[in-house]
């Protein structure tokens, strides 16, 4: 049984992707980020990168001046840490970042970066920011993240969202409901991203214990040919 109905996270990255193409001014994600609201989705998510390949400086403060909550991805690194401080978002969320990348690859190491982790997790607390660690579904990496005092996890789902049966999908499911269920039982807030598309996302929605999915390529690459109050919504009615 589901506790609630589920937050939907729309990450807006990619519609500053396309306008860093051109280094113009559109598509423009703080719009993109009012069309998203509108059409369904409660958390607005984006990633300040190092690199600062598609949001920028510019955009983190304008999206956190807007009414709703912002979610905000970054690496544990004290320069992005005093970035997205200065925007203050509604809420953080620490990811792995390696340099030249496609997109994040995979969960935190916990047990390697845990020192440096904890310092980080104990400063943006101080802020009073909601902390999430990106993380893989996995027993170690749920206990490690409630040692280091995260609010949420935020569970990668890159392996489900890439098997390539039925039963291997099953399989990462599983592992999924699982991590949720033990989040859950220490008083960590679950969510889950990663990968998400219109054809996967359903039998994720459904995982008991689940708050929040936080989904963008699908829908950003979907709204080309739908628009994004159409993407979004679609997404809206297939996780509800
Ligand atoms: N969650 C985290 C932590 C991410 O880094 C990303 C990608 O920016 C997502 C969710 C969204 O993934 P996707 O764009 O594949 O939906």
């Amino acid at each position: 049984m589901k506790d609630s109905r589920i937050k939907l996270g729309v990450n807006i990255d990619h519609v500053a992707t396309l306008r860093q193409a051109r280094r113009d001014i559109d598509p423009d994600p703080v719009a993109a980020a009012q069309v998203a609201r509108q059409a369904g989705a409660d958390m607005i998510v984006c990633h300040l990168r190092r690199d600062r390949r598609h949001i920028q400086d510019a955009d983190l403060a304008k999206l956190c001046r807007l009414k709703g909550e912002t979610h905000v991805e970054l690496a544990d690194d004290p320069k992005m840490v005093a970035a997205v401080l200065s925007a203050r978002p509604t809420s953080v969320c620490l990811v792995p970042e390696r340099p030249g990348e496609v997109s994040t690859e995979g969960g935190l190491d916990l047990a390697k970066n845990y020192k440096s982790l904890a310092k980080t997790v104990a400063r943006l607390k101080k802020e009073k920011l909601e902390v999430s660690l990106f993380i893989a579904p996995e027993a170690p990496s749920v206990r490690a993240a409630r040692n280091l005092g995260a609010d949420v996890v935020e569970f990668d789902t890159s392996d489900y969202s890439a098997a390539k049966t039925k039963p291997e999908q099953k399989e990462q499911l599983e592992r999924l409901e699982l991590a949720v269920y033990m989040a859950w039982e220490m008083g960590l807030t679950a969510h889950a991203g990663h990968g998400l598309d219109y054809h996967n996302v359903a039998p994720v929605a459904r995982v008991p214990h689940l708050s929040a999915l936080n989904i963008g390529y699908s829908i950003v690459a979907r709204s080309l040919f739908i628009g994004l109050r159409a993407s979004v919504s679609e997404m809206r009615r297939l996780v509800d």
